[in-house]
């Protein structure tokens, strides 16, 4: 059986396959339309989504499958005190294969050991988000043609920012990415995400200052102050404007910059950059659908 719980369990061939066939996917759609016919997809969000929820569920659906689920713990037997364990083995009687998104780090480890179909890790806590990082991956391929050879800034949030930690653990595995992590001292990205840097000899920088390194970049990935895994709402209320991307800062940026971000955006990119060419967020949204129907179609080993 196998599961998604971070980019790890992926090799990098089988991410160029996914990145392969979602391509096709948005070239031959109609090609797709039956391929999950008969098929469940569960979605046990236990923490809030719009994207990731919504591009899984829309992803089955074009993949002419089914969908059931829940959006939040409250409507679910979590809230009696069932046990993720527990869920998990019920759904799978019911559901072919699961995506599942929870507060607590570690959860669809968890799940995946009691599972009989599939699990997908949707996001947990603050630790990783493979998907997002496909989604990432994929609309990097689409602006900028490679991964090799590009410089990445990644800026926010990078100690809570579960979508960082894993697009650096799978972008580092490419040839000659280098990156720039840009973020207040207390958000600095965690030493675990730095251990495949320091053991890949991947360059990589730490920086407070996100206009002094904005013009050495190809991709700036923003990212929001993740309020919700703050112990204290007023370290939150102070750390969260340290970046705003304003039209009057990305003046000192490249022409073919690309300007990424998982979403939902609070209040770190302007959004008078929204109409700016180099601004892909919404592009890379609709990419996570495609990207979910090729990861889908591989874990249900279905081929078109
Ligand atoms: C991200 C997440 O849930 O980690 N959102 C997403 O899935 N697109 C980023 C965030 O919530 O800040």
């Amino acid at each position: 059986m196998r599961h998604i719980i971070s980019m790890a369990d992926l090799t990098v061939t089988e991410i160029d396959e996914l990145i392969a066939t979602s391509q096709d996917i948005i070239i031959s759609p109609v090609k797709y339309r039956e391929a999950c016919r008969y098929k469940k997809l569960a979605t046990l969000f236990f923490e809030p989504s719009t994207r990731t929820r919504l591009s899984f569920e829309a992803a089955m659906y074009e993949l002419g499958g089914q969908v059931l689920g829940f959006s939040e713990a409250s409507s679910s037997s979590a809230a009696k005190g069932e046990s993720v364990a527990d869920t998990i083995r019920t759904v799978c009687c019911y559901a072919d294969i699961i995506a599942m998104r929870h507060p607590k780090e570690g959860a669809p480890t968890v799940a995946a050991t009691h599972a009989s179909v599939p699990v997908i890790n949707a996001g947990d806590g603050g630790h990783n988000h493979p998907t997002q990082t496909l989604t990432d991956l994929l609309t990097i391929k689409l602006e900028k043609g490679r991964f090799e050879g590009l410089t990445v800034g990644l800026c926010g949030d990078l100690k809570f920012g579960r979508t960082v930690h894993s697009l650096v653990h799978a972008m580092c595995r490419y040839p000659g990415v280098r990156f720039v992590l840009v973020s207040p001292e207390e958000l600095k990205v965690p030493s675990y995400v730095k251990i495949p840097l320091k053991e890949g000899s991947v360059p990589y920088e730490q920086n407070t200052d996100l206009v002094s390194v904005l013009p050495e970049l190809d991709i700036l990935y923003m990212t929001r102050v993740q309020r919700e895994r703050f112990f204290n709402e007023d370290d939150y209320v102070r750390l969260k404007d340290s970046y705003i991307l304003t039209p009057e800062k990305l003046a000192h940026a490249k022409a073919g910059l690309s300007i990424m971000h998982p979403l939902p955006r609070v209040n770190e990119i302007s959004t008078e950059i929204d109409q700016d060419p180099r601004a892909c967020y919404f592009r890379q949204a609709l990419n996570g659908k495609f990207i979910r129907m090729a990861l889908i179609l591989k874990l249900l080993e279905v081929s078109v």
